[in-house]
Formats: structure tokens, sequence, C-alpha cells
């Protein structure tokens, strides 16, 4: 399974106060945020049953490092998976819910718990997840339910202080990944600025839903239009949409941008071991340029459609437009895309999601749990040391690794270490 960095946090989304102060648009404020400490919020207890390969788990957790060594296929990730889940609603891995499911569950039934402290109250949740349709393995005989369910059987419910709630309502941080941001596709770099927006401003993510859709109804109008069985003058209404939607999602994520370099290049700095600086840029397909006013935006938006309008009706496509959007993250002035060595790509990936948490943090007041699924293997021993230096500043963090020698000692002798094998989890050393 993939590798995957993420973040956990915030439980009810409702209680938050980014909630409110996200509506009143207020500006982020680095200095006033507290100590790292001064953001309470671990889980201190978690229990799967028939999760993915764990038949029963249940594990006593508190503030701190969590350290999951084992060899390949135990379980490491899905054990990181499951807190992910229970913290969005959904994985990040599987295509779809029913795949978390134990195979050989007797009910086809999946089930997780877990007590979560937080500043101001505890918070049990709890969800259960249903796969009607196993699949057969070969020379295994398919499990008989024991239940029988109702065909309209809802495939997953979550219940938070043991009262139903529909799945939106749970936790609003977290964001998976990626140590692919640097050397993915540029659709994984707008997924990380969507994810982590979308978390912390309603109106970004009501924008960007919009736009998508105006996107999609806007490429096939071109086709059709294209195609001589549509009046281009309707392209204009669609225009005047796009731009409008256009405007506030990148002003978001220039916004959320300008956060993250404050933070980046010390981060970067550290991890590096003092050699590396590392600045993200935002490269808009529209030409924009910071002293437009709005109105102006708009303007040269519209102009800068009527320019390419040509082209677009050609290839049936929108070229223009924050869908079009990239990220490039430039070490020392060189773009670590084309140039970056793994282990600087891998480096510079997680300067950037540490950024993210921390953006997080001063936009919501809580301190999410984060999850490090195998960041180590590219990583020398030097940016080890300093990446652990770095998580360790957190109030909870999970981490897996295949083997202990990889890690310094010195962090080791600050960590709960547990092996994993086989979809069982031991304290290391018992
Ligand atoms: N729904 C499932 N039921 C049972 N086993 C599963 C299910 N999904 C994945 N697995 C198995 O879980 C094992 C451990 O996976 P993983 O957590 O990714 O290992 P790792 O320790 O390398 O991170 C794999 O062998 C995989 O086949
Ligand atoms: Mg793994």
């Amino acid at each position: 399974m993939d590798d995957f960095v993420g973040v956990w946090g915030q439980v009810l989304r409702l209680s938050s106060p980014w909630r409110r102060s996200a509506l009143a648009y207020e500006v982020y404020d680095w200095e006033g945020c507290p100590d790292y400490l001064g953001f309470r919020m671990y889980l201190s207890f978690l229990a799967l049953n028939e999760f993915r390969n764990y038949g029963h788990l249940e594990l006593s957790l508190g503030p701190g490092l969590f350290l999951f060594y084992g060899e390949n296929a135990q379980g490491k990730t899905n054990l990181l998976e499951a807190v992910g889940m229970l913290a969005t609603g959904s994985s990040f891995h599987a295509s779809s819910d029913r795949e978390v499911v134990n195979w050989s569950a007797p009910d086809h039934i999946a089930h997780l718990k877990a007590s979560v402290k937080r500043r101001e109250d505890d918070v049990e949740l709890e969800m259960v997840i249903f796969d009607p349709a196993p699949p057969v393995q070969e020379g295994v005989q398919p499990p008989l339910s024991t239940v029988a369910l109702p065909a309209n059987t809802p495939r997953k419910r979550v219940k938070i202080n043991a009262i139903p709630k529909k799945v939106i309502d749970l936790i609003v941080l977290f964001a998976p990944t990626d140590l692919h941001l640097v050397d993915g596709s540029p659709e994984e770099r707008r997924r990380f600025l969507d994810r982590s927006l979308c978390q912390i401003q309603p109106r970004y993510c009501q924008a960007l839903v919009q736009y998508r859709k105006v996107i999609t109804q806007r490429s096939a109008l071109l086709k059709r239009i294209r195609d001589n069985q549509e009046d281009p003058r309707l392209l204009d209404y669609l225009d005047e949409k796009l731009t409008a939607l256009a405007n506030v999602i990148i002003f978001e994520r220039q916004r959320m941008l300008a956060a993250l370099n404050e933070q980046t290049s010390g981060l970067q700095e550290t991890l590096s071991g003092g050699r590396e600086h590392l600045q993200i840029v935002y490269r808009t397909s529209f030409k924009v340029d910071a002293a437009w006013n709005m109105a102006e935006s708009l303007q040269h938006y519209r102009t800068q459609l009527r320019e390419v309008r040509k082209r677009e009706l050609v290839q049936g496509v929108c070229l223009l437009g924050p869908h079009r959007d990239d990220l490039e993250f430039l070490v020392n002035g060189i773009n670590m895309l084309t140039y970056g060595s793994r282990g600087q790509q891998r480096t510079t990936a997680l300067s950037a999601k540490l950024a993210e948490l921390a953006y997080m943090r001063v936009c919501t007041g809580d301190e999410p749990v984060l999850l490090l699924d195998d960041v180590f293997s590219e990583l020398d021993m030097q940016r080890r040391r300093h990446l652990l230096g770095e998580v360790m500043r957190h109030e909870q963090v999970f981490l897996t690794a295949t083997d202990l020698s990889s890690l310094p000692g010195e962090i080791l002798g600050q960590a709960h270490i547990y092996e994993v094998v086989g979809g069982e989890v031991r304290k290391a050393g018992l």
C-alpha cells in the first residue's frame, strides 16, 4: 500500500473556533499561536474489530510518539488507515469503504472505536462498516453471514458519544500523503491545497464544488459549439461564473501558500541540517498580478479567456483556471520536480506537510494527531534524526517503520514501541 503522511484532529467540526473565524475572515497570526503543547488532543484508546487484516485489537494510547514497526504486509499501514478513517469518515486508500472490512469477517462487518482527549472534553468515536459482498478468495471458503441484513442497510454508520451522526459530522482535519507531492502529478499538488483549504475554509469548499461543475458544463459546451450544435454566445455566461469562482479559489490558495512559505523554509532548514531553503511557488494558468483588485482580476481573467477561446474550441477543454494550476517547490532556487534527489523530494514533501499542519493548527486551534507511514526509507540518518526531532514536538505522533535499526537511538528511548505481526500489535520487548 502507498505511504502516506497525515494529520488527524478536530473532532466535531461545528465546535471549531475556525468555523467562526473563517467566516469572519480573520487573518492567521503565527505570533498569536501558543506553544505546541497549548493545543491538547490525542487518542487515548483505539479498538479495531475485523478491520483489514486485524481480527480484534485493543490499544491503550496517550500523548507522545508511538512507533509501530514490522515486516512488510503485517498491518502497519492498515493501523494508520483506521485512525485516519475514524478521523475523516473515509479511507484515503480504499476506493470504497467496504474494502476495509476483513475478508473473512463472519458478519462482513468492521468495527472501529476510539477515545479522544481534547482540551475541553473527551469524545468517543465509533464507526461500523458493512461489506455486503466480500471478495471471493481462491482456496478460502467465503464467510457465512450470521446476520441477515436488509438490502438497503447503510454501509457505514458513525456515532459520536454514542449518538448517531452523519459521517460529515466527524472530524475535519486530515491531510493524507503525499510523499509524492513533489514528484507526482499536478493533480496531486492541487489536491494538497484543496484538501487542506476545504477542511478549514467552508467558503473555499463551496467555491470549489461549484467551480468543478462549471468546468464540466463549460467543457461540454465547448465541444457542442465546436460541432455547431450551440451558440458561442452561451459561453459568456459560464465565463462570468468561471472567473468569479476562480477568483475565490486563487485568492485562498495564494493566502495559504503565503502562510506555508513562512514556515517551509525554516522546516526544510531543520530537516536538511541547515543546508536547504524551500520556497513553494503557486503557478497559475491565468496571469495573475498582486496589484489587481478584485474587479480588475475578474476583468483580466475574462480577457484572457477570450484570448484562448479559439484554442479551447478546437480542443474542447477549459485551458485556463485553478484546475490547471500547479505548485513548484524550489530548494535553494532549484526546482525539485526536475532536479531534486529522491531524498530531497521527500524532505520537501515533509516540510510542506508539516507547514500545512502548523497552518491548520493556527486556523482551528486544535493540535492534530500526526500520522507518518514509512517516511524514512529515502532519508539518510541525519535527515531521519532531524525529522524525528521535529515531529517529537507534536502532541501525538503515529509512526511506522520496517526496522528499528533505521532510527536514531535517542528517539527510540522516548518512543512507545510496538511490533506489528500478522494483524497483531505487541509492546516491544515484552
Ligand atoms: N480487507 C482486508 N481483509 C484482510 N486482509 C487485508 C484486507 N485489506 C488488506 N489486507 C491485508 O493486510 C496486509 C497488511 O497490509 P499493510 O498494513 O499495508 O502492511 P504494512 O505492514 O506493510 O504496512 C496485506 O497483506 C493485505 O493483503
Ligand atoms: Mg505499509
